[in-house]
């Protein structure tokens, strides 16, 4: 046995005196060193001695191991600074570290987070994967309603928790209200941004897969003119100044009166151009005052409560604001189109 670790010793110490590289020197390491190296596999066999005998290799054995540990080393460190010698010139100019870069889309929700939650909004999210109930009937519109045309999606053959198979990607990220309120109860300032889903036909303007801000005040006493200077406030901050709204009304289930806000457009100032169709106005936002059952329920009573909703289409405004032309780019994952944000 005392023969095998000395020769074992000999072998390893000619084969480290002609290592050429540290590829030999790893092939070294693991032939010789590792744990199931040739040195290991003796050493297991010093158990099966017998007393004295046993204590005697045991200590030899540890002795080589040591020694040729250190040898190890000592070369190993020499090679090392080798190597850095020749590979590494002070005087080359560093590489350039690659940061990513912010999807548009997240740029403007980053913005419009920053200005809700200065005006005390808290912001809140949502499951995509939602209820029918969540999605639609409880927003007062449901089954068979025609408003569910406008907003076809992609139903999916799970069960919920009840066993029934009622869930669909949501359509738009109104669902959240109700699931606010139910949570918070009132009074609540809130926005939800969020992805939607729909099954849409894509192009340039459509895509299956886009963003929304929802928002939402419930409290006591609130009124159109509230809706109306919140708005404006948004619009100067998104647009600029000088940016005029106007609103007109529009059929969303979920709020009464409902409206399309719109504002001057910013690229022509209201002169009209080819992105607002020349008509100097951009529609932006759909609006309105909760519709008491949309209150109801969300648990709260229409007679003590009311409040205000609004949805920005987060896909649109990143398209507008950025002059984006086709709304695909977005989730292409084209490195080219996220480098210029
Ligand atoms: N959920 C609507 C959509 O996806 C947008 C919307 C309209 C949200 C009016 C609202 C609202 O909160 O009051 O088209």
């Amino acid at each position: 046995m005392k023969d095998k670790l000395y020769k074992l010793k000999q072998e390893f110490l000619v084969k480290l005196s002609e290592v050429k590289d540290l590829e030999n020197l790893k092939e070294l390491e693991l032939r010789f060193l590792s744990r199931k190296g040739e040195l290991g596999e003796l050493m297991k066999n010093i158990k099966d001695l017998s007393g004295d005998l046993r204590k005697e290799v045991g200590q030899v054995a540890n002795k080589i191991k040591n020694e040729l540990q250190e040898s190890f080393y000592q070369v190993s460190a020499k090679f090392i600074k080798n190597t850095n010698n020749t590979l590494i010139d002070p005087t080359l100019p560093g590489l350039k570290q690659q940061s990513g870069h912010l999807n548009p889309i997240t740029l403007v929700q980053n913005e419009l987070e920053d200005l809700f939650s200065s005006l005390g909004f808290i912001i809140e999210d949502g499951p995509e994967l939602e209820s029918d109930y969540f999605n639609f009937t409880a927003l007062n519109v449901p089954p068979l309603h025609p408003a569910r045309d406008m907003q076809d999606t992609f139903y999916v053959d799970l069960k919920n928790s009840q066993g029934e198979r009622d869930l669909l990607m949501r359509t738009q990220t109104s669902p959240v209200q109700i699931r606010a309120m139910l949570k918070y109860g009132a009074p609540l300032k809130v926005v939800i941004p969020g992805r939607v889903f729909r099954n849409e036909a894509t192009d340039a303007r459509h895509e299956h897969t886009f963003y929304q801000l929802e928002g939402m005040i419930v409290a006591k006493d609130i009124n159109f003119s509230n809706l109306k200077s919140l708005l404006e406030i948004v619009g100067k901050r998104l647009f600029g100044p000088d940016t005029k709204l106007r609103m007109r009304p529009k059929f969303y289930p979920f709020v009464e009166p409902g409206n399309n806000g719109e504002y001057t457009c910013f690229l022509c100032q209201g002169q009209g151009c080819r992105v607002c169709k020349n008509t100097g106005w951009l529609e932006i936002v759909g609006a309105g005052l909760v519709h008491p059952d949309v209150l109801r329920a969300g648990g709260l009573d229409p007679e003590v409560y009311s409040g205000l909703a609004f949805g920005f289409g987060l896909t649109r405004l990143a398209m507008l604001k950025y002059n984006i032309n086709d709304a695909r780019l977005f989730s292409s994952g084209d490195i080219k189109f996220l480098e210029q944000f």
